[in-house]
């Protein structure tokens, strides 16, 4: 295995993946380490373009399948344009979210199942998993508070989804975690946000330290 990792960041919506995320590429510049972070869907032009269609809170008759494939077809374009080639010239890369998030919010929230999600992300990107994968765990109901309180930017579709939709969509990531243990890293994303990132600070210091 060439010495560089495709890491993944996932969780409910309100557990703070991308604040920590930006602060953990923070410190591994401080540390001289080069990283590519990046996000979906979106990362490049082409499927933040997609992002905007699929996240408008104005698309309330979207269905559900739509939403799945236009997911798949971000992935597909941001994969092969920006995350494969950076993996291939030996960088490591963070995503803020990736096919686990599909495979939840659209396998098991929109009740298309995991595995007919998993078949058109195989025909979008084939079988590529990321090597870890950090899950930042929330109850829903906290989650969506955060949001409420907080955020400022961009209330999208799904923020707007109903309670039980978030409870099936952290039901999924956990059970995903359980069948994946080796892959899937469980952080409890209640705790405040310094010592969330710290704990993942100390994951990923391992994990590229192996490397
Ligand atoms: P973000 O708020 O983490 O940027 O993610 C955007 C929204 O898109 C969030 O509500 C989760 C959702 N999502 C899916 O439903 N399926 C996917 O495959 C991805 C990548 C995101």
């Amino acid at each position: 295995m060439v010495g560089n990792l495709f890491i993944t960041f996932e969780g409910p919506e309100g557990a703070g993946k991308t604040s920590v995320l930006k602060s953990i590429v923070e410190r591994l510049q401080r540390e001289n380490m080069e990283v590519l972070a990046t996000r979906e869907p979106g990362g490049i032009e082409i499927a933040e373009k997609i992002r905007e269609i699929i996240l408008n809170p104005a698309y309330t008759a979207m269905d559900a399948r739509t939403e799945a494939l236009l997911y798949a077809a971000a992935r597909s374009q941001h994969f092969y344009e920006k995350v494969q080639p950076a993996l291939e010239e030996g960088q490591h890369v963070l995503c803020d979210r990736f096919i686990d998030s599909s495979l939840v919010y659209q396998g098991m929230g929109r009740n298309l199942g995991i595995e007919a999600v998993r078949r058109i992300n195989e025909f979008a990107i084939g079988t590529r998993m990321p090597d870890k994968t950090i899950l930042f765990d929330l109850e829903p109901s906290i989650g969506l508070a955060r949001i409420a309180a907080n955020r400022t930017n961009e209330i999208n579709r799904l923020d707007n989804e109903e309670l039980a939709f978030h409870e099936k969509v952290r039901e999924g990531y956990l059970q995903l975690a359980k069948e994946e243990p080796e892959r899937i890293i469980i952080i409890d994303a209640s705790q405040p946000l310094d010592q969330v990132i710290e704990a993942t600070w100390g994951i990923l210091k391992e994990l590229l330290k192996e490397k």
